[in-house]
């Protein structure tokens, strides 16, 4: 008799290794059916089927309700202590909205934008592993894969890369709900806790906002502060959580890219070779990591009218879960999705997700990545695991992300 499929995308052992639990999901359960939670929620496995939910966005919608859901007796409460929730960000709307908001913050973030940050990118990347280097033996992640994507997207925004020690508080805290209310773990304390930080972060942006539009600086700050002037196109609670949302988006994920990339070039030595002796390979080894270990690994949508995927009935308003860490690594994608080749042609992986979604900065982490992992081959002749400190490392508390919050390493200098 065939074993149950037992997949809890919040099980500790799970989350650190996925892949056989994927494999068989994509194979015997491509549609799963999760039981015992408070909305029906259905995980998705195949590249095909993940591809096609995503590109449809008529059926399948960015507007989620899991608040009012599960803690929906508290709401009322949480309204009356702190006023109106706020509005969501893009990521959390459809069509016209969407397309509205998007547009706004499109034009900081083209090819053609993002490329002439790339000296930036070197020049930052430099200093942080010479001071890592200086210190020997140092995390990672606090001393270059957290600073390094945090003072560029502080850079765009135009507000002082040295508030970063806040960003980064706000970001964890913001970070720590994102998913899990899908699971029915989202209780009315972390809500508070997120009304909370979003009033200090409306502390701190309303008057830098004010300041722009008194002097208007080259920046995204003043761009938005424009639009909101210029026909009432955006308002301050809608400025607030666009900057929120580039601030976590833009953070989160490329520290966890970055990590993701040292690791996984420590667990394969021939790559990590073959990448110091050919530096070239460095844009496709990126592009390798995004795909056999993705940052984000699942990808949610509501369904917006009754529809039947591979036998399964799901009714208006059932939750699906895009699993991307999955797609990614489908037969169907590429041959032999379990090796990590960094020579690899580019695949359609969909770490960036797919349609109206597509991750706006794409581009930006890609480059981040390139200069991060460059600097630090360029600058090293190898570095190490510190085997005295404590393991397992730390995984990311929230279940979308794949990656770790802590990265002691030994550098030993070029
Ligand atoms: C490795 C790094 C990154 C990964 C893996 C990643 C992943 C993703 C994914 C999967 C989505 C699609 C969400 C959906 O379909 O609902 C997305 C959207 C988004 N990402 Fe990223 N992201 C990364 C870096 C960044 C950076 C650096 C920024 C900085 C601006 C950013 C900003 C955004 C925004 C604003 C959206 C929402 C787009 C929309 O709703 O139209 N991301 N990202």
């Amino acid at each position: 008799m065939s074993q149950p499929f037992l997949f809890n995308p919040l099980d500790e052992a799970t989350r650190r290794n996925p892949y056989a639990l994927y494999a068989r999901g994509r194979s015997e359960f491509p549609v799963f059916a999760h039981e015992g939670l408070p909305l029906r929620l259905f995980s998705i496995f195949r590249h095909e089927d993940c591809q096609a939910i995503l590109r449809d966005d008529q059926t399948w919608s960015n507007v989620f309700r899991i608040e009012e859901t599960q803690v929906q007796s508290d709401l009322a409460a949480l309204d009356a202590e702190f006023g109106e929730p706020p509005p969501p960000s893009m990521l959390g709307t459809d069509g016209a909205e969407h397309a509205r908001l998007r547009s706004l913050v499109n034009k900081a973030f083209t090819p053609r934008i993002v490329q002439r940050l790339e000296p930036r990118m070197h020049e930052i990347a430099d200093e942080l592993i010479h001071v890592a280097i200086e210190k020997g033996t140092v995390d990672l992640v606090e001393t270059l894969t957290y600073p390094l994507p945090v003072t560029i997207i502080a850079e765009i925004i135009g507000v002082p890369a040295g508030d970063r020690a806040r960003f980064k508080a706000w970001s964890d805290e913001a970070v720590s709900v994102l998913g899990t209310g899908f699971f029915g773990s989202l209780d009315v304390e972390r809500l508070k806790r997120q009304r909370r930080l979003l009033e200090q972060m409306r502390g701190y942006f309303v008057p830098l906002a004010e300041e722009r539009k008194r002097t208007p600086k080259d920046d995204l700050l003043t761009g938005l502060v424009q639009a909101e002037h210029e026909g009432s196109q955006l308002t301050q609670d809608e400025m607030l959580s666009m900057l929120v949302l580039i601030l976590v988006a833009g953070n989160e994920t490329t520290t966890t890219l970055i990590g993701n990339a040292v690791l996984e070039l420590l667990g394969h030595p021939d790559q990590l070779a073959r990448l110091r002796a050919d530096p070239s390979l460095l844009p496709s080894a990126i592009e390798e990591v995004l795909r056999f270990s993705s940052p984000v690994q699942f990808d949610p949508r509501r369904a917006t009218r009754t529809v039947e995927l591979r036998g399964h009935k799901v009714e208006r308003d059932d939750v699906v879960l895009c699993w991307l860490g999955s797609a990614n690594r489908d037969e169907a994608l590429c041959e032999q999705p379990h090796r990590f080749d960094i020579r690899r042609d580019r695949t359609a992986h969909l770490a960036f997700g797919f349609g109206v979604h597509f991750c706006l900065g794409a581009n930006l982490a890609r480059l981040e990545a390139q200069a991060a992992l460059g600097s630090l081959l360029q600058h090293t002749r190898s570095f190490e695991r510190v085997d005295d400190l404590p393991l397992p490392l730390p995984l990311h508390p929230s279940p979308v992300f794949r990656g770790v919050t802590s990265l002691p390493l030994r550098l030993t200098p070029a």
